[in-house]
């Protein structure tokens, strides 16, 4: 059953881009998912932003999967499926993939192909023994039969980089509920999870002084410029980001500079000077927080690992409230 060389599935996504940036322009006020951020040069420039002084996440929650990841690993048991949502380059993974069993299952989910690939390969050249079954898909839409080959193993969701922020709460609780349906009564759920933290500091990561975030929020009108034929002007938009405490989340928007039309096919969307399209929330979570949240999608927290400065929490979940709760732990 092992592929040799792993080939992803390909599934159709009925939402593509046009549909969604149809839909997101004509909406009060304008807003196109942040999914749609991840073509080839997106993915890129999410890498670029991970390498900036600003962006914290990736490399607090990176340092708390070297600390702990033989642990995790103990936890979610070293021959499970291991199903990466997101997967992206999955730079954190080998952390984790490294303590597991020969026998252990990874399957990384990614929208985008080149990427999924690309990352796929270069992790089957460091753990040649391991069966590697990548997907290209959305991972909100993963079909119940995707997992039926492994139904005898523990599947274990594996969703790092906090990207359940980009969800509202009431969304998260569904994916969440989707990923426990998913994995039937014996999975887990090992997830990264931005707190919060102060406004500023939160600021400073969405607006890093290289600009990379600014270039990965502006590169969706790029997207929509070459794929869609839109006729616009990206010039004319500003990026902006802010954290709104109240709300406890970043807002990423594309501002507009001018009064201004964005044509797309025969449609013509009007915008007035300081509209916007809304284009990433970011929520970021208490523990106590999360674990509500985890609690009314029917997961259990059982572990939360974080860094010494609170900024960032990994917590393994799973769906039997009988097992003893483990101590929190804390590098120090
Ligand atoms: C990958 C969704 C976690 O929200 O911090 C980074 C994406 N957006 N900078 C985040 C992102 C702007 C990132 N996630």
């Amino acid at each position: 059953m092992r592929n040799e060389s792993p080939t992803p599935q390909s599934i159709q996504d009925e939402e593509d881009f046009l549909t969604c940036v149809h839909a997101g322009l004509r909406k009060h006020p304008k807003a196109i998912p942040p999914k749609f951020f991840y073509d080839a040069h997106g993915s890129h420039l999410f890498d670029l932003i991970c390498t900036t002084p600003e962006y914290y996440p990736t490399r607090t929650e990176t340092a708390i999967f070297e600390r702990y990841g033989a642990e995790m690993a103990k936890l979610i048991g070293t021959s499970c499926v291991l199903i990466e949502l997101g997967s992206g380059s999955a730079i954190k993974t080998p952390l984790l993939l490294q303590h597991l069993a020969n026998d252990a299952v990874y399957m990384p989910i990614d929208i985008c192909e080149p990427h999924l690939l690309h990352s796929t390969h270069r992790l089957q050249a460091m753990f040649p023994a391991m069966h590697m079954q990548p997907l290209c898909m959305d991972y909100t839409r993963i079909p119940a039969h995707a997992l039926k080959n492994y139904a005898a193993r523990r599947q274990v969701i594996f969703f790092p980089g906090s990207t359940i922020g980009n969800y509202t709460p009431e969304e998260a609780v569904l994916l969440l509920k989707h990923a426990a349906q998913l994995v039937g009564n014996n999975g887990a759920l090992l997830i990264g999870v931005d707190c919060k933290k102060s406004p500023e500091r939160l600021n400073a990561a969405y607006n890093d002084a290289d600009g990379y975030t600014a270039a990965f929020n502006l590169n969706l009108l790029t997207r929509m410029q070459c794929e869609l034929g839109a006729k616009l002007d990206v010039d004319q938009f500003a990026h902006y980001a802010c954290y709104n405490a109240a709300l406890g989340r970043i807002e990423m928007h594309l501002v507009s500079r001018c009064e201004q039309f964005i044509r797309l096919g025969k449609e013509t969307f009007q915008f007035e000077e300081g509209e916007t399209i809304h284009t990433e929330n970011s929520y970021k979570y208490t523990a106590h927080e999360f674990q509500q949240l985890a609690h009314m999608a029917g997961w259990h927290l059982k572990t939360t690992w974080n860094d010494r400065d609170g900024l960032f929490n990994v917590h393994y979940l799973n769906l039997s409230d009988t097992e003893p709760r483990h101590l929190s732990r804390q590098a120090r």
